[in-house]
């Protein structure tokens, strides 16, 4: 599973990296989340999904 944040579309919202602070992480600058790494592993696809379903600008995609 890959996963990726739109940064177009990140508003800064937090959920994500608090769902799931393995994968995400936020800007100090100004508070966008951006992906560790792009290849998740089998046993963080969970909190991925989580994290998708958690973001209210729908800006996290996986596939
Ligand atoms: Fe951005 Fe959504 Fe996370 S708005 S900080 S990707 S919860």
């Amino acid at each position: 599973m890959k996963v990726r944040v739109d940064p177009e579309r990140c508003q800064g919202h937090t959920l994500c990296a608090m769902r799931a602070p393995d994968i995400f992480e936020l800007s100090e600058i100004d508070g966008h989340s951006s992906v560790i790494k792009e290849e998740v592993s089998d046993d963080q696809q969970d909190e991925a999904v989580e994290a998708v379903r958690s973001c209210p600008e729908r800006a996290i995609f996986i596939s």
